[in-house]
């Protein structure tokens, strides 16, 4: 197994908050909403790749062990995204929006106090609707965008890691996200009523990954972050959504993304095992970045934006609020601490992504099971065949 990876940072260089991140303060909300995303008019982002892809000799199949069960399992796995769901389901956006607002009449935890003076207290139920719709529009061309940042990024872990079993495994995996894109798409345009542009904080996340030297930063980025926080995601749409088009096709896609998330955990554990301490806090420093990346993406900027809300508003609302309601955010992390313990990220070079998780309140997530664990990874079948709910 190689461990041969390029080191843009001098060994041992040790990066600040702000060169990570491109700010001191982790949580200057003002900082974090101000990045809008936008769409280029060209329709097309480019990013340069500066990986080299790379050919084995070495076609012994099965020499990793378990990345050879996963390909297998993985094979049996597929479903069709056109005839497995049922797309004939009419979705009513606005009834499932209200129904919504029924189950948690507060919008979000936010009551009068806490909104008073800002322009939501000023808005009248029509305009409560319409932010629960643009809010949908928004998380679902979210997920839809990290999907093809997903199916980009393991063509590339098909070109660049070394091991045939590995590069097998990924083809599955890119089959997989081209599903993945094809049916966030499809119930956008079909069941819901508008598009949003990748969220900022979210596409300089996908930049990097996708422009790191080192192959092993994508599976980090991609396969461990991303995916970890959009398996949690999911889980959590998954659990609160009524309505039964959706719930069966965020099942059908976490099924997948669980066999995903391991991949990485199983690719990297016997790598990292190899690096020494400072290779190590560079991988770090990369879990970090994209964790407040990923944090900074939730705050749906783009939806404030186009109901033209104004950052200081948010800012209000923000100090006012019990950070107990911030539950939701730091649950999202319930996948990445546990698999970055696994990888050993959290305890090496003197715990420097321990004392970073602390700080952001997640670390207590490390006792969690990680996702070499996960019944749905290694599970028998289709979830078709499993009919799995
Ligand atoms: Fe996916
Ligand atoms: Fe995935």
């Amino acid at each position: 197994m190689t461990t041969e990876i390029d080191r843009p940072q001098a060994a041992g260089e040790m990066r600040s908050t702000e060169e990570i991140i491109g700010r001191a303060d982790v949580n200057d909300l003002e900082a974090i909403l101000s990045f809008v995303g936008h769409q280029e008019e060209s329709g097309r982002h480019p990013v340069h790749d500066n990986c080299d892809a790379e050919f084995t000799w070495d076609y012994d199949k099965g020499r990793l062990e378990k990345l050879d069960k996963l390909y297998e399992k993985a094979k049996n796995a597929q479903w069709n995204a056109t005839t497995d769901l049922p797309w004939e389901t009419p979705v009513d956006q606005e009834a499932q929006v209200m129904a919504n607002f029924a189950t948690n009449p507060t919008q979000m935890g936010w009551d009068e106090k806490v909104l008073a003076g800002t322009a939501l207290a000023k808005w009248d139920d029509k305009q409560w609707l319409r932010f629960g719709v643009e809010s949908q529009n928004w998380t679902l061309s979210q997920f839809m965008h990290g999907e093809q940042g997903a199916l980009l990024c393991t063509a590339k872990i098909v070109e660049t890691v070394p091991w045939i079993d590995a590069k097998y495994y990924a083809a599955t995996q890119v089959v997989d996200e081209a599903r993945h894109v094809e049916v966030f798409s499809r119930y956008l345009d079909e069941k819901l009523s508008g598009h949003y542009p990748m969220n900022a904080h979210l596409g300089m996340l996908l930049d990097d990954i996708i422009a790191d030297s080192r192959w092993d930063m994508t599976y980090l980025g991609m396969q461990i972050m991303v995916e970890g926080l959009a398996l949690a995601a999911f889980g959590f749409m998954h659990q609160i959504s009524e309505e039964p088009l959706l719930k069966k096709m965020l099942r059908y896609v976490m099924a997948d993304e669980a066999r995903h998330v391991a991949f990485g955990v199983l690719s990297l554990q016997e790598l990292y095992h190899e690096l020494s301490s400072s290779e190590l806090r560079e991988r770090q420093e990369f879990a970090f970045e994209a964790a407040v990346r990923m944090r900074d993406r939730l705050r749906s900027q783009e939806v404030w934006d186009r109901m033209d809300v104004p950052w200081k508003d948010i800012v209000t609302i923000n100090e006012r609020q019990d950070p107990a309601n911030d539950d939701f955010q730091i649950l999202l992390f319930s996948k990445i601490v546990p698999n970055l313990r696994k990888l050993g990220l959290l305890d090496a070079a003197d715990g420097w992504l321990r004392q970073k998780f602390t700080e952001m309140g997640v670390i207590a997530f490390e006792n969690l099971e990680d996702s070499t664990e996960d019944a749905d990874a290694f599970a028998d079948g289709s979830p078709v065949a499993r009919s799995v709910a």
